[in-house]
């Protein structure tokens, strides 16, 4: 299929990309490179050995949008443009409502005037909210506790009231955990703009030498060794699931699925950062800290609904996982290069 990828340029997307071309897709990415850097497209050219279109193109704008679905022959569409820091989103909430809805608003309308019928959604498990029973699965109900799960929330129901109108479409709902990890190549990996939000590449950070230390954010809670408990899922994985969530759509009769994409290993900070140390040889000094407001104690995936439909499973363990990382990290100790 030829598959439309917004956000083709970033963590995910890249290597989602990667997967898609090596399964035999012919892909296209639509990317403002707001938030990732022109050179992950030639490690992409590098990898793939093959020649990648691009549109630099703002997706909020609806007749730009437009207009690569009329130059364009698209089959499919894999959604991951928009923008996805946590804190950010409380501080400025109005861009991440703008930017996150128009830019799914502007793609949606553009598919459904051309009768491209199947979408991929990035969704999170941040739309799970607070729930007391950890472990997550598909029929939870949805809230947020920041603008941008709201946005995923928000999203998440214009699918639902899209394919309750009309059935032709074919969406995937993908509710992704934590995801890190880089191409085992170390050619592409996370890249985050400044001070990194998350846990994982600050902790890479700290390896290499960019960040003194690791602040955890509490070891209080209710939890194996009191620090925060997440999924971790390996973003080679993670691509995976895409391509068979994208499979998955050319055969079922629903016209919406919800699939979680976790391993479904819970995995705290700490025991993090002690793999962490296995995989790169070095110390990560850390303090511990007042816990991060909005954070919840633990969460991780219930998967089988997606092991079950999918035929998909997370294989690739929290070693993997930081061993592909560091290799990244220290053959690109600042990350992508500026030009
Ligand atoms: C993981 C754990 C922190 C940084 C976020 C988004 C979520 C999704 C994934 C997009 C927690 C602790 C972190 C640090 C720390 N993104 N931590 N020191 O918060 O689970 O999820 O990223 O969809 O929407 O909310 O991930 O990596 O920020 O935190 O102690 O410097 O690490 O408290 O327990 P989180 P995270």
């Amino acid at each position: 299929m030829r598959v439309l990828v917004t956000g083709g340029a970033g963590y995910i997307g890249s290597h989602t990309v990667l997967q898609l071309l090596a399964a035999g897709h012919d892909v296209l990415i639509a990317d403002d490179f707001s938030n990732a850097k022109p050179a992950v497209i030639d490690r992409l050219e590098e990898l793939s050995g093959q020649s990648i279109k691009v549109h630099r193109v703002d997706l909020t704008d609806e007749a730009a949008t437009a207009a690569i679905f009329a130059a364009e022959d698209i089959d499919a569409v894999i959604h991951f443009a928009g923008f996805k820091a946590v804190g950010e989103s409380v501080s400025e909430p109005l861009k991440y409502y703008r930017n996150n809805l128009d830019t799914a608003f502007s793609v949606l309308r553009a598919m459904d005037a051309r009768g491209v019928r199947k979408f991929v959604f990035s969704s999170s498990a941040t739309v799970y909210g607070e729930n007391p029973v950890l472990q997550r699965t598909e029929d939870m109900p949805t809230s947020a506790n920041n603008p941008y799960g709201w946005t995923k929330v928000m999203i998440e129901q214009v699918l639902r009231d899209l394919a309750v109108a009309d059935d032709s479409w074919r969406i995937a709902l993908l509710r992704y955990f934590n995801p890190v990890g880089a191409h085992a190549s170390g050619r592409i990996g996370e890249d985050p703009n400044g001070l990194p939000n998350n846990l994982m590449p600050f902790v890479a950070q700290v390896a290499v030498g960019r960040r003194e230390k690791l602040s955890v954010f509490g070891d209080d809670y209710d939890t194996v060794d009191g620090t925060g408990v997440r999924d971790y899922i390996h973003v080679e994985d993670l691509a995976a699931g895409h391509i068979a969530a994208l499979d998955r759509l050319g055969e079922t009769a629903d016209a919406l699925s919800v699939w979680n994409l976790g391993s479904g290993e819970p995995v705290s900070v700490l025991q993090l950062v002690a793999a962490f140390e296995r995989a790169s040889g070095r110390t990560i000094p850390y303090e511990v800290v007042a816990r991060r407001p909005g954070d919840l104690a633990a969460n991780w995936a219930d998967p089988s609904k997606a092991n079950r439909e999918l035929g998909w499973h997370a294989g690739r363990g929290i070693d993997d996982m930081c061993a592909d990382v560091w290799r990244w990290q220290s053959q690109n100790p600042n990350g992508y290069p500026d030009a």
